[in-house]
């Protein structure tokens, strides 16, 4: 069954889990500052989750950030921005406000994603397929590298 989302779900606002294979093809991040309370997996060294508030807390090192979603994403992607050594994964939606600020003019590298992705559930299964496209930003140097060489099948485009 194929599941439309947007956010709010029958599981939880919010709470849509990276593919495990996606982050495995990143190599090893430092922090994960919009994690889950209970995860299946780890996808960070260090996690923050919605107690911790990991927009008011200290960024360091490579940071995975696939963040809520809605209104709440171009916060994520501003501090994405600010700390410049981190990979976000957002829905494809190229023609928007928060793109054009965060990402067109600000991130170093674009992967986008072939196909619809499958997130997962918090007790780890997985969904069905998303209902938008999804792409991988880079910010830094090194991770436009990372998604240059990845083989998560996509589209590379370098932004800088
Ligand atoms: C789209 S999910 C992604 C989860 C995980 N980062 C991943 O890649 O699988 C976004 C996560 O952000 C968490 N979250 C929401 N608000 C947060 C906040 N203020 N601080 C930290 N985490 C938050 C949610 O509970 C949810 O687990």
């Amino acid at each position: 069954m194929n599941v439309q989302f947007e956010g709010h779900t029958s599981i939880g606002k919010d709470e849509w889990l990276t593919p495990p294979y996606i982050t495995d093809a990143l190599g090893e991040f430092d922090l994960d500052p919009c994690s889950p309370i209970n995860r299946p997996w780890e996808t960070a060294r260090k996690h923050y989750t919605i107690e911790d508030d990991g927009l008011t807390q200290p960024w360091i090192g490579r940071c995975w950030c696939n963040p809520p979603y809605g209104n709440e994403t171009k916060k994520w992607l501003a501090k994405c921005v600010e700390h410049g050594n981190c990979i976000a994964l957002i829905f494809a939606r190229t023609e928007t406000k928060m793109f054009f600020n965060h990402i067109w003019n600000s991130a170093d590298a674009l992967l986008f994603i072939k196909g619809r992705l499958k997130f997962c559930h918090v007790n780890g299964e997985q969904g069905g397929s998303a209902g938008a496209p999804s792409v991988l930003v880079a910010y830094g140097k090194a991770n436009a590298d990372v998604l240059e060489k990845c083989d998560i099948e996509g589209k590379f485009i370098r932004l800088k």
